[in-house]
């Protein structure tokens, strides 16, 4: 289970500090003539305020029922549409290409295997219209780092703690009152991997939001790839 429903109930709280991917997300879907898919849609978070930018749908997936139903109601008090689908991200398929593809907030972190990613890439690069692109960020695991948080004890946004599993390249997220989220991190190497096999090009690699290169003390890759 990489997705506990006991996150749901928590969601928006845990995600209050995460504001700085939006403009990205929101100025890709601005530049994309088409359709726009969230993969790992949540709560709407991202979907809500490109909606509302671009004036037009967000077609927006995730496996989470609860976390669907919070989009939805967020979605309706925004006055934006959403196609939300309960579809897993290794099985999308669309009736019409897409122009943008996007997964913030290391959403593709929950699939935990190469082949479940694999699977999803070439599903994206099979969804995209040419010149569509593929976007979406995921933490870079950082050794220094993972040695201060493992087994640390957090109160904040909501009472949880990390646990590392590095023969698993894995993180779970334990909150206190019941419920583990699990990532699967990955390294550039084996992201450019994905875009290899899945025949997507990439078009920038950057180590923030901030659009700055990807350095020794960057925390994060913010991918965009496209469909030549
Ligand atoms: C950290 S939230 C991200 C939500 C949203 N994209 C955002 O940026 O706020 C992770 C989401 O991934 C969803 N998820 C996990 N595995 C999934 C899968 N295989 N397919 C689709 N959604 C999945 C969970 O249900 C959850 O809503």
């Amino acid at each position: 289970m990489s997705w506990d429903e006991a996150f749901a109930a928590h969601y928006d709280e845990w995600s209050a500090d995460m504001t700085e991917d939006i403009p990205f997300y929101v100025d890709l879907a601005l530049a994309a003539d088409g359709p726009l898919v969230e993969l790992a849609v949540g709560s709407g978070r991202v979907a809500i305020p490109v909606a509302r930018a671009t004036g037009r749908p967000v077609i927006g997936l995730d496996t989470s029922p609860a976390m669907l139903a919070r989009a939805r109601s967020a979605g309706e008090a925004a006055g934006v549409t959403l196609d939300l689908r309960e579809t897993d991200m290794r099985d999308l398929a669309l009736a019409e290409p897409a122009a943008l593809v996007y997964c913030p907030y290391r959403a593709l972190l929950h699939l935990p295997t190469w082949a479940d990613r694999r699977q999803t890439f070439e599903r994206v690069a099979a969804s995209l219209r040419p010149g569509g692109r593929f976007a979406w960020n995921a933490f870079a695991f950082d050794h220094h780092v993972a040695a201060r948080l493992d087994g640390e004890h957090r109160d904040e946004p909501v009472p949880h703690s990390l646990h590392y599993d590095v023969p698993d390249n894995r993180v779970d997220i334990r909150l206190d009152d019941g419920g583990t989220s699990s990532l699967w991190w990955a390294t550039k190497n084996e992201w450019l991997g994905l875009l290899d096999v899945a025949g997507l090009a990439l078009d920038a690699l950057y180590g923030d939001f901030a659009l700055r290169p990807l350095t020794s003390d960057s925390r994060e890759y913010v991918f965009v790839a496209s469909r030549r």
